[in-house]
């Protein structure tokens, strides 16, 4: 631990489901200045198998992927995939803090998908509830202990040290939505596999979810519409995205169906927090994640919701040299997960 700094030397380490990626930082106070990241190309098998050499694989791929990095701390920061992770808004009673622990344990139990005693639980108070008075609203989430426990065994195995695991989707919105935001906003990471949703107010993540909705699914839609191989379907459907004037519109033809399938969900959810919370307006939607640069996806949600849409900045609390500029914007949409496991306050 630093005595200067008053944080300890560590960096964030986001295990996606297409490629490795860490930030470390340095300094101190709210901004921080970049000190290295970086990014390294994995086999979208290995972050989704429970196979032994599987695993094996991904120990290797991350101890190569640091080494060549040049990080200079062990202490890592660990994001927590959505799929593995349950998360839910309720309401509890009023209660002093020691009693409220008490009283979320022992309802947990009923609260998550899995049994208590198998699952690492997780809270943090957000507020009064919307609902009913007398009560206060908590953010609660679990995670599998097998799943927490595999990940710690393969990390120290290549001899990190974890000193946090937190799930993808609060990582992201610490690094997306800016300091002091009070208004409702949501928050869309549309990665490989799933598309993270969350849905911040007053500093605090109300309504978060994760849907199996990626570019994995957007792609393939391409290659089965179309006829074509998985690699051309990329290339395509990243160069013309929603275009409808682009290749007769075939491209936009092949994948929308995918598109409004996403576009359900996010409205499901946008109509379940405007329940709960009074018809409260979400001012803007901030997209990250490989499928945010889908040419013309923005203005596509922007257009289906009558919302501000825009592309998130995974590098809007960070201080870096000018001439970095470009380099990191260019990456920017794969880098929400590790920047915000980076600012953690430790
Ligand atoms: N210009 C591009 N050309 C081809 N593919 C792209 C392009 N930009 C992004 N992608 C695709 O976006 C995906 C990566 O997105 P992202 O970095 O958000 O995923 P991830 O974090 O690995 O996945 P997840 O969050 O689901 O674990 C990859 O599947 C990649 O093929
Ligand atoms: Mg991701």
């Amino acid at each position: 631990m630093s005595i200067i700094g008053g944080v300890g030397d560590f960096f964030g380490l986001d295990i996606g489901t297409s490629a490795l990626r860490m930030v470390q930082l340095k300094g101190s106070g709210p901004v921080k200045t970049l000190a290295r990241y970086g990014m390294m190309p994995l086999d979208s098998k290995l972050a989704y198998s429970d196979a032994r050499a599987d695993q094996q694989k991904l120990a290797t791929a991350i101890k190569d992927f640091l080494s060549q990095s040049g990080v200079s701390t062990k202490n890592v920061a660990v994001g927590l995939p959505s799929s593995k992770v349950f998360t839910t808004v309720v309401d509890i009673d009023r209660l002093a803090p020691s009693e409220l622990a008490k009283t979320i344990q022992y309802q947990a139990d009923a609260l998550i998908p899995t049994p208590l005693a198998e699952s690492k639980i997780d809270w943090a108070l957000l507020g009064d509830s919307p609902k009913d008075r007398t009560k206060v609203e908590v953010l609660l989430s679990s995670v599998p202990n097998e799943f927490i426990e595999k990940r710690l065994d393969m990390l120290e195995g290549i001899g990190l040290n974890v000193i946090a695991f937190e799930p993808d989707s609060m990582a992201m919105t610490r690094s997306i939505v800016p300091i002091g935001q009070n208004a409702a906003e949501m928050v869309l990471d549309i990665g490989s596999r799933a598309t993270d949703l969350v849905i911040t107010m007053n500093g605090g993540a109300r309504l978060t979810r994760s849907i199996p909705t990626g570019t994995e699914s957007i792609v393939r839609s391409a290659v089965q519409n179309l006829n074509i191989e998985e690699q051309q379907a990329e290339q395509f459907v990243f160069k013309f995205g929603l275009s409808q004037d682009k290749l007769e519109g075939q491209i936009y033809n092949a994948i929308v169906g995918t598109v409004d399938l996403l576009i359900g969900e996010i409205e499901k959810s946008i109509k379940f927090f405007q329940t709960r919370y009074g018809g409260t307006k979400i001012e803007r939607i901030i997209v990250t994640g490989g499928a945010s640069t889908l040419p013309e996806f923005p203005l596509y949600v922007a257009n289906k919701f009558g919302m501000a849409v825009e592309i998130g900045n995974a590098w809007r609390n960070i201080a870096f040299p000018p001439d970095k500029q470009n380099e990191l914007l260019s990456v920017s949409n794969h880098f929400a997960v590790a920047a915000g496991l980076a600012e953690r306050q430790e």
